[in-house]
């Protein structure tokens, strides 16, 4: 088929579009141009989809089959996309579990559970596939919603619980100890953009995944403490977690918290029922030991392991945090 991706350099995208060739499709990747260059053997449509009549234009001039959006974040940008590929037989949305928010009825969370996004993030989403599954009802426009759960890989680096950072993976290096959210046993599903991959290019084509949505996560779940102590494993050196609420974190205007304020320091368990038994290529294969090992081999390769030298928050609310128990037991 002749899939077009939007986006296609991207963290998981690139893993898309080098699935995508795997299985014989003929691929062009619509961007900016700013984010590096595709495989050989992709064609590239250069251009800013938030110019919207450059990108609508560009897209009718050409006849696909398929498309992905990887950049669709509101409601305009998908109004956008279904102009820009009213066309197209199947039409892809990169949504996110963010959409559900973190107030559940039921764990593992289905794709019927009512969706209570607490974020601008997951609240554009959820516009945004509204007016994909509108456009769906009313003129059979045949788009699938994907929800992706957390996905990592070399681009973005490893994650940890407390913050947006990576510094951490030095501190471990150091035998530093390490901080987590509450007691660090908040759930949570890591997906390996390769595997992601995998998922969105094995739906391309199917019609029964059409004005469906699917969670797109491994089926199993870790607990941020464990996540952590994996990466202890990966990087050969065991130092101790220490555990601090998040209100406190938030509090002190730790540098990249929201992420941990949002999303890190909830349950994030969502079901992967569905899209294995609708699109049952996809079965994650890569280990988080795994993952973690070739994300961190990328970025020390690429200098971008801080040094957790240059900064001091950690320590210091570790040290306030131990002299709170001490008092507390004296
Ligand atoms: N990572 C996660 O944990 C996670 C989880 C759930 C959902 N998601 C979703 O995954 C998607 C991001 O995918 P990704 O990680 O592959 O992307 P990404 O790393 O954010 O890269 C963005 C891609 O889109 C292109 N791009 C960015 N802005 C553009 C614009 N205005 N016009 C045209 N092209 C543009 C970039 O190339 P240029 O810079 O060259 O334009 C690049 O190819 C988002 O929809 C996000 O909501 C991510």
């Amino acid at each position: 088929m002749r899939v077009v991706v939007v986006g296609g350099t991207g963290n998981i995208s690139t893993s898309i579009v080098r699935e995508l060739l795997g299985l014989g499709h003929e691929v062009t990747c619509y961007n900016r141009g700013r984010s590096g260059s595709p495989p050989d053997g992709v064609r590239v449509i250069q251009g800013d989809r938030q110019d919207r009549d450059a990108f609508e234009t560009a897209m009718q001039a050409e006849s696909f089959d398929a498309a992905i959006d990887m950049i669709c974040f509101n409601a305009e940008d998908a109004a956008s996309s279904v102009r820009a590929f009213r066309d197209v037989s199947h039409f892809i949305q990169c949504s996110t579990t963010a959409t559900y928010g973190v107030d559940y009825d039921i764990l593992p969370v289905p794709e019927h559970h009512p969706l209570r996004p607490i974020t601008d993030y997951g609240r554009g989403k959820v516009a945004a596939d509204d007016v994909y599954l509108a456009a769906y009802h009313r003129d059979a426009f045949p788009a699938t919603i994907i929800k992706p759960s957390t996905t990592y890989g070399p681009k973005i680096g490893v994650l940890r619980q407390v913050a947006w950072e990576f510094a951490w993976i030095d501190r471990i290096r150091k035998g530093k100890p390490l901080l987590v959210a509450g007691d660090g046993r908040a759930m949570h599903q890591f997906l390996h953009v390769d595997d992601a991959g995998v998922g969105f290019a094995n739906v391309v084509g199917k019609d029964h995944t059409i004005g469906q949505m699917y969670n797109l996560v491994r089926r199993e779940h870790v607990v941020w403490v464990d996540h952590h102590r994996i990466a202890m494993e990966v990087l050969g050196r065991e130092v101790e977690l220490v555990g601090v609420p998040v209100d406190d974190l938030v509090a002190m205007d730790v540098e990249g918290v929201a992420i941990c304020r949002d999303i890190f320091a909830h349950n994030a368990y969502y079901s992967g029922e569905k899209i294995s038994r609708d699109v049952p290529e996809f079965c994650p294969r890569v280990s988080l030991a795994e993952g973690m090992r070739r994300a961190i081999a990328v970025m020390d390769a690429q200098g971008r392991v801080p040094n957790s030298d240059d900064a001091t928050w950690e320590d210091e609310i570790i040290a306030a945090q131990r002299a709170v128990r001490e008092t507390r037991v004296s």
